[in-house]
């Protein structure tokens, strides 16, 4: 069985925390990291909070193997600094393919006015290696003695995996508007955050995917410059309860409401047949920490069953506070 999953609007939806509850509860043989260290996922469980760049977010189940894989892109000082706070070294392989980011990446992007200025790029050098590797003149994990103890081919791994019949996760990162090919460019990142960019990034064709689960959050925020669609004055957004402040540069978020219409629009191109809610104790205080979809407000059930309905596809995660297992997991009741 294989899962992927994806952000549906401009990241920071709580892939972190869903791929983490997924992890514990359905016992993944494997875990696969696309992406790179652009994207911070944020993991919390028995009240330690994990923030994390470049390993699954699968780490908390020890069981499971984690792997990055050949189109994803580290940075070995992050890298070593994960493995070291989350003891998960012995558990880590690393495509050869996977791209490595260089000091002189991060330079070549904080001297760039245009990704620092227009763009609003995080700067950590990924746009700058990615481009490199496209040029054909980028470095590759399989150069560095460092991570030979790690070397070994994910597709291969996925496959193998799923011949055993044993369960794989693919995690992606960032969220649908902010895909090179399918976000508001110039204002994305320089990868393709989609299903479609993560299988590619996991080396494996779409014919061995089981479930594409698409999360949303229960409203919009958007970091940085870009059109945000129905976006709300930030005094409205503080009123709605919906304000977020950035991790790094403690500014407020810009905010706009859930939109069914765009969600719709994603869950098409993603070829999702499943979408998780975080935050719903944000928009329905009352909802939080509820494990059981019975025990939910009224109002919050209502939101859920309307939206769903606009959608077109079943909402089979729902989250209810930061926690792995803050979650109303409904995927039996969809499958069954
Ligand atoms: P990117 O790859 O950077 O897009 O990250 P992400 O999608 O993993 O999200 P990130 O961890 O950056 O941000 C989500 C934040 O929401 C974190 O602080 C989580 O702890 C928190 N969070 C996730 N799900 C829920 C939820 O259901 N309720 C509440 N209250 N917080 C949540
Ligand atoms: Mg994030």
């Amino acid at each position: 069985m294989l899962d992927i999953l994806v952000g549906g609007f401009y990241g920071d939806e709580g892939k972190g925390k869903i791929a983490s509850y997924m992890a514990l509860r359905d016992n993944p043989s494997l875990s696969v990291r696309t992406g790179s260290i652009n994207a911070g996922h944020t993991i919390v469980f028995n009240g330690k909070k994990y923030g994390l760049r470049i390993l699954p977010s699968a780490f908390i189940n020890e069981k499971t193997a984690l792997a990055i894989a050949p189109g994803a892109l580290i940075r070995r000082d992050v890298l070593f600094r994960e493995l070291e706070e989350t003891g998960a070294r012995a558990r880590l392989v690393i495509d050869p393919h996977a791209g490595v980011i260089t000091d002189e990446d991060v330079g070549e992007e904080t001297n760039s006015a245009h990704l620092r200025g227009t763009v609003g790029s995080t700067l950590q050098g990924v746009g700058s290696a990615e481009s490199k590797r496209i040029l054909r003149t980028s470095k590759l994990a399989q150069g560095y003695p460092e991570l030979s103890e790690f070397m070994a081919d994910v597709p291969d791994k996925i496959i193998g995996a799923l011949e055993e019949g044993s369960t794989v996760h693919v995690e992606a990162t960032q969220g649908h508007f902010l895909s090179l090919f399918h976000g508001s460019y110039p204002y994305v990142t320089s990868r393709n955050t989609t299903s479609s960019g993560a299988l590619s990034e996991a080396g494996i064709g779409p014919g061995y995917v089981d479930n594409v689960i698409v999360i949303f959050k229960s409203f919009i925020t958007r970091v940085g410059a870009g059109p945000l669609g129905g976006e709300l004055p930030a005094e409205e957004a503080k009123r709605c309860g919906i304000v977020e402040y950035g991790t790094v540069t403690g500014r407020q978020r810009r905010a706009a409401p859930f939109d069914s219409k765009v969600a719709r629009s994603v869950v098409r191109i993603n070829s999702a047949n499943q979408v998780a809610i975080t935050k719903l104790d944000v928009k329905f205080p009352e909802a939080r920490k509820v494990r059981e979809y019975s025990k939910l407000p009224v109002d919050a059930k209502r939101w859920i069953e309307q939206i769903e309905a606009e959608i077109g596809v079943p909402i089979t995660l729902i989250g209810t506070g930061e926690e792995a297992m803050d979650i109303i997991d409904l995927r039996d009741k969809a499958s069954g």
